[in-house]
């Protein structure tokens, strides 16, 4: 029986891995009545949400090819097709897609109790992790004191707090451009990484993508994004290994121990922290967690792992997230020069922007939604699954069914954002100008932090991280086609939980020659 903890992290390889025997031959019968069954046969005489037909107990399992790659715009096509929340069945895996934003607010939002939980994911969740990643803890006590000491660090006004990281990153981004522009997509990814780890752990800005603490974490999320991937650990197909005494299974053993390594790792980052020089008023996240810890009743090991949650959470992401930026800017060369107009009505030529600018900065702002809408780094958010049984404008939703949300879709929904494959951060803005607008269902202007109780837990940070950076390099710099000419809009790589543009050639140069002394004046000032 196939269990529903791939979802997860990406719904169509799950079942491209299988092999897909014909099943129906004996009684096609019986099969078709427990079909008929299972599709009307439920709460209230109310039916599944429509979808594509699938077949008797395989379900829609042969569709599997249709949805191996990009399987938000299949879903997309579907819900034209069907309606709004639509409904696939992969063997006994029920799956739900809710398709418009209207859908995700009714049932994650306003029905939060029985759609906050996350679909099992026995390896690396309960393994590997332990079961303690915030990430993947399901619904419970547990999760409610992770969330709320992850909230403690992470909420706007906690968020203030990192601004000078962040200011600081942004200078070192733009140096690094500056020094070595064909290795823009590399700067991107280190000071992402940077960032977080300096707000989370206080450490000295990173050097290179290649110093031990990346690696190190590195291979900690290598490990679980495997575990996590579909078909990699059978205990996932088949959840009764679970039960198998350790000595008889090797992937308990070895889950086990390197579990225990993660821990280790994460006690040590936070011994950094813990150590001689502590102090509760420094103001990095691990910082705050700990001075919190007695009263939030957590243990050392919960709080290792909640502060190393978060380069997983937040460092790819973020980098994912300015890549589409930059490929914008390549693409909307009058964007570009609106949003640098705007900067330098603000913030003239002689300094880099600042956090103090920012509400002075309403094209900036609407440049940084619209980065996040027009290509949606995660496009189907992070799979939940429905506790109990619930029925949803007549349609029937079963317990245990993985909800996904395809937020590519209500990205591009025509009715709220027209022209949706255009790159244009005016439709944020209201006539006069001025004034950000927000899309009904959306937090701060954009469903990209998915929903409800368990929506992005740093949404903060990453907003300002993408803010600052966002106008700092467009202080600097003009950005245009390379040799290769414009890049595709659409081509993108699929890494299993974030979705990134494909590598592409783009020019970099500074907007004026007194780019680079302000550049490094800057710094100079940021380290005396
Ligand atoms: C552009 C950057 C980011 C995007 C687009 C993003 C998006 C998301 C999404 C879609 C989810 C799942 C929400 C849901 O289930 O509805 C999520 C969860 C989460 N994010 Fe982010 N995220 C970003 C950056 C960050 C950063 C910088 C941090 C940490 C500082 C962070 C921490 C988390 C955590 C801890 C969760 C798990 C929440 C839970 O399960 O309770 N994220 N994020």
């Amino acid at each position: 029986m196939a269990s529903n903890q791939t979802f997860l992290l990406k719904p169509a390889s799950y079942f491209a891995h299988e092999s897909i025997s014909p099943l129906f031959s004996g009684s096609v019968t019986i099969l078709a009545l427990i079909f008929i069954w299972s599709r009307f046969g439920s709460r209230k005489g109310a039916a599944l949400p429509p979808g594509p037909p699938g077949y008797p107990v395989i379900g829609n399992l042969l569709s599997i090819s249709e949805i191996a790659k990009f399987p938000w715009l299949k879903f997309t096509e579907w819900s034209r097709q069907y309606g709004p929340v639509i409904y696939l069945n992969f063997a006994s895996q029920k799956v739900v897609i809710l398709n418009t934003a209207q859908a995700a607010f009714d049932l994650l939002d306003q029905r939060g109790s029985n759609y906050t939980n996350r679909p099992r994911l026995i390896m690396a969740a309960e393994i590997l992790a332990g079961g303690i990643h915030v990430g993947f803890v399901p619904h419970g006590p547990l999760w409610r004191k992770l969330r709320k000491a992850a909230h403690l660090g992470l909420n706007a006004n906690a968020a203030e707090a990192y601004f000078p990281v962040q200011e600081k990153e942004a200078v070192i981004l733009a140096n690094n451009i500056l020094d070595n522009p064909k290795e823009w997509d590399n700067h991107l990814q280190l000071s992402a990484a940077s960032t977080i780890l300096t707000i989370t752990y206080g450490t000295p800005p990173l050097s290179s993508r290649t110093d031990p603490i990346i690696l190190r974490i590195n291979n900690f999320m290598e490990k679980m994004l495997k575990a996590a991937m579909p078909g990699n650990y059978l205990v996932d197909m088949i959840p009764a290994l679970n039960r198998l005494p350790r000595w008889m299974a090797k992937f308990k053993r070895e889950g086990k121990a390197a579990h225990e390594d993660f821990t280790d790792m994460f006690a040590e980052f936070l011994k950094g922290v813990k150590g001689e020089k502590f102090d509760a008023s420094n103001k990095t996240f691990s910082a705050t967690i700990i001075s919190q810890q007695k009263q939030l009743e957590m243990t050392e090991k919960e709080t290792a792992w909640l502060a190393g949650a978060m380069f997983g959470a937040g460092s790819d992401t973020t980098a994912a997230a300015m890549a589409v930026f930059v490929k914008a800017m390549v693409l909307y060369p009058d964007v570009m020069k609106k949003a640098q107009a705007e900067i330098d009505s603000v913030v003239g030529r002689d300094r880099l922007p600042t956090f103090a600018d920012r509400k002075r900065m309403p094209y900036v702002n609407a440049v940084l939604k619209e980065t996040l809408r027009w290509k949606p780094i995660t496009p189907l958010g992070l799979a939940r699954s429905a506790v109990e049984d619930d029925v949803y404008n007549g349609h029937f939703i079963p317990a245990g069914s993985i909800v996904m949300t395809n937020v590519w879709a209500m990205n591009h929904d025509e009715d709220i954002y027209p022209n949706p494959t255009e790159f244009k951060p005016e439709r944020f803005l209201t006539d006069d100008g001025l004034d950000e607008m927000n899309p009904r269902f959306t937090r701060g202007g954009t469903h990209a932090y998915g929903f409800g109780r368990r929506i992005c837990a740093g949404s903060n940070v990453a907003s300002n991280t993408l803010f600052i950076d966002i106008a700092s390099l467009l202080w600097a710099f003009n950005f245009s086609p390379g040799k290769g000419g414009l890049p595709s809009p659409d081509e993108c790589i699929d890494t299993g939980v974030v979705v990134r543009p494909a590598s592409f050639d783009c020019d970099i140069s500074v907007r004026s020659n007194k780019v680079a002394s302000i550049l490094a004046m800057t710094r100079e000032a940021q380290q005396a």
